[in-house]
C-alpha cells in the first residue's frame, strides 16, 4: 500500500465578464443577473486553487514537481484568462455563460490534461469574490 497525498497549489487571474444569455432579451437578462448583466462588464480578481493527488515518488519524495505543475497551469491555462475577457476571448469558453460553475467545470478539463500519469486532480476551488466560492470535483449527475 501506498500513501495518497494531497498537494494544492493555489493560482490568481484577474479578469472581466458578463453574465449574458444570447437567447434572451436584455429586459430578461437585467431582471435574472441583475448587475452582473450590465452590457459593459465587470471584473473579477479570481483565485483558484488546484487540489492534486498521488503517493510520493520514492526517488524524489514528491508527487508531483510542484514548480513544474504551476508552471504548466500558469503557460497553459491561466495566461488564457488573466486580464481576459472571458465572453470572447478564451476558446475553451467558448459558447458557455462564463458564470463561475461553467468556468470552474471547463477548467477541470484543462488542467486534468495537463497532469503526468498516477497523478489525480481532484478538486477545484474558485473564488470570484472574496466571499462567494465555487468548487467542483469532477462530477456528473
Ligand atoms: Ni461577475
Amino acid at each position: 500500500m501506498a500513501p495518497r497525498v494531497y498537494v494544492a497549489r493555489r493560482f490568481h487571474f484577474s479578469a472581466a465578464h458578463r453574465v449574458y444569455n444570447p437567447a434572451w432579451s436584455d429586459e430578461k437578462n437585467a431582471e435574472v443577473f441583475g448587475p452582473c448583466s450590465h452590457p459593459s462588464g465587470h471584473g473579477h480578481n479570481y483565485e483558484l486553487e488546484v487540489v492534486v493527488a498521488g503517493s510520493p515518488n520514492p526517488d524524489t519524495g514528491y508527487v508531483i514537481d510542484i514548480t513544474l505543475l504551476r508552471k504548466a497551469i500558469e503557460a497553459q491555462v491561466i495566461s488564457q484568462l488573466d486580464h481576459r475577457n472571458l465572453n470572447t476571448d478564451v476558446p475553451f469558453l467558448k459558447g458557455c455563460i462564463p458564470s463561475s460553475e461553467n468556468l470552474i467545470v471547463a477548467l477541470w478539463k484543462e488542467i486534468a490534461a495537463l497532469l503526468p500519469p498516477g497523478v489525480e486532480l481532484v478538486r477545484l476551488r474558485l473564488w470570484e469574490t472574496p466571499r462567494n466560492c465555487f468548487e467542483y470535483y469532477g462530477e456528473y449527475i
